[in-house]
C-alpha cells in the first residue's frame, strides 16, 4: 500500500516578540497569570511579514532539508485561516514565491486542525496515485485576528508558519482519524476581516476571535485523548509504542490533562508554546520542525500528531518518521 514519509520539515516566525510583560501595559493582566493557566511566555507577532512571506521561507528550508528542488512538488497544500486574500489563494502565492511550477496548489480552512486535515488530505491524494511529492504548510498571523484589548483572548495567540515535504512511501505508516461537531461551533469563532457589513456594521466587531475559553477547554481535554485512542486502535499498536505525542499547541494544562488522560508521561509531549503561543494550523510542523533539528527524532519512530480547534473540529494522525 501507498503511505507517506515526511522528508523535510521547515519553519518560519516573525521577529518581533510579544512577551507577557509588554502585555501587562496593554491589558488587566499578569505574566504569573498568563503563565500559570497557559504555560505561555511570549509570542511572535508579524511586523511586515505575511503568511504568504512565512509559508514560503518554512517551505525553502522544509525542501532543503528534503533535496527536492520546487520544481519537483507536485501538490501545495496550505493550511490557513488568515489568509492574506480570499483569493488568490495562499498556496498559488507561495507557489509564486518559490518557483514551483509544476505545482498545483489550494488552501484548506479547518482552523488550529488544519494542518492534520491538510496532511490527511496529501496521504489521500498520495495513495489514490496523484502526486507523489507534496509540500504542505500549516501557517496563521493570529495576531490579525485578535482583538488586542481583549485579555481573554488576546494573550493566548500568535504568528508562524511550518512546513512538511511529503513523499510516497512503500511501507509505513499512516493512520488518520478526524471529526468536526458544527453544532458546537459558536464556542470559538472568527468572522473575516475582509467581510463588509453592508447591512449591520456593528457586526464589524465579530472579525475578532471571539471564545467560550471554558468550553473550549474542556472540549480539548476530553477530545484528544479520545482520538489518540481511536488512532492506536486503528494502527493496532500500543501506546507504549509511541515515541512522541505532538498535540497542537494551545494551553499546556489541556496538554497536561491530555497526557494524563492517555496514561502517557508528559515527557513523550513535546511542548514549545511557552515561546510561540497558540500559533493555531502553524503550531503542529513548527513543534515537529524544531525536534527534528534537535535530532530527536529517529527513523522508524512511531508518532502521533493530534490537533483540535474551532469549527468545532479535531484530528490525528499516527505516522512513522
Ligand atoms: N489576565 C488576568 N485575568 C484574566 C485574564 C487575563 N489574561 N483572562 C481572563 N481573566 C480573568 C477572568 O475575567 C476571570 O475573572 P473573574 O473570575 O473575575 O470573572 C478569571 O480570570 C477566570 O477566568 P476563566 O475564563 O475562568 O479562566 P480559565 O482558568 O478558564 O482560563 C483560559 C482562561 C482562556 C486560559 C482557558 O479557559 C483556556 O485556555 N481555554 C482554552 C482556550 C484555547 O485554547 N483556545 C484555542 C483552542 S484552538
Amino acid at each position: 500500500m501507498r503511505t507517506i514519509r515526511i522528508t523535510g520539515t521547515g519553519s518560519a516566525l516573525p521577529g518581533r516578540i510579544v512577551t507577557n510583560k509588554e502585555l501587562e501595559q496593554m491589558v488587566e493582566t499578569s505574566d504569573e497569570w498568563i503563565r500559570e493557566r497557559t504555560g505561555i511566555g511570549e509570542r511572535h507577532v508579524s511586523v511586515g511579514e505575511t503568511v504568504v512571506t512565512l509559508a514560503s521561507e518554512a517551505a525553502r528550508k522544509a525542501l532543503e532539508q528534503a533535496g527536492k528542488r520546487a520544481e519537483e512538488i507536485d501538490l501545495i497544500l496550505v493550511a490557513t485561516s488568515t489568509p492574506e486574500n480570499v483569493f488568490p489563494c495562499t498556496a498559488c502565492e507561495v507557489q509564486r514565491e518559490i518557483h514551483a511550477e509544476h505545482a498545483a496548489g489550494f488552501d484548506l480552512n479547518a482552523a488550529c486542525s488544519g494542518f492534520l486535515f491538510a496532511l490527511q488530505t496529501a496521504q489521500a491524494y498520495i495513495q489514490a496515485g496523484i502526486y507523489r511529492t507534496v509540500l504542505v504548510i500549516g501557517v496563521d498571523s493570529m495576531s490579525h485576528m485578535v482583538d488586542w484589548s481583549d485579555r481573554s483572548t488576546c494573550i493566548l495567540f500568535g504568528d508562524g508558519a511550518g512546513a512538511v515535504v511529503l513523499r510516497e512511501s512503500k511501507g509505513g505508516l499512516f493512520v488518520q482519524a478526524a471529526h468536526s461537531d458544527g453544532a458546537k461551533g459558536d464556542v470559538l469563532t472568527g468572522c473575516s476581516r475582509h467581510r463588509k457589513n453592508w447591512d449591520h456594521p456593528d457586526e464589524a466587531k465579530a472579525a475578532y476571535i471571539q471564545m467560550d475559553g471554558q468550553s473550549v477547554f474542556k472540549f480539548a481535554v476530553r477530545r484528544v485523548p479520545e482520538i489518540v485512542e481511536e488512532l492506536l486502535e486503528k494502527a493496532r499498536i500500543q501506546k507504549e509504542e509511541i515515541s512522541y505525542f505532538f498535540l497542537h499547541q494551545a494551553n499546556r494544562r489541556i496538554i497536561e490533562a491530555a497526557a494524563k488522560r492517555t496514561g502517557v508521561d508528559i515527557s513523550r509531549f513535546p511542548m514549545n508554546l511557552q515561546e510561540y503561543g497558540n500559533t493555531s494550523a502553524a503550531s503542529i510542523p513548527i513543534l515537529l520542525d524544531e525536534w527534528n533539528k534537535k535530532g530527536l527524532l529517529k527513523k522508524g519512530d512511531k508518532l502521533v500528531l493530534a490537533g483540535f480547534g474551532a469549527g468545532l473540529s479535531w484530528a490525528g494522525s499516527l505516522l512513522e518518521w
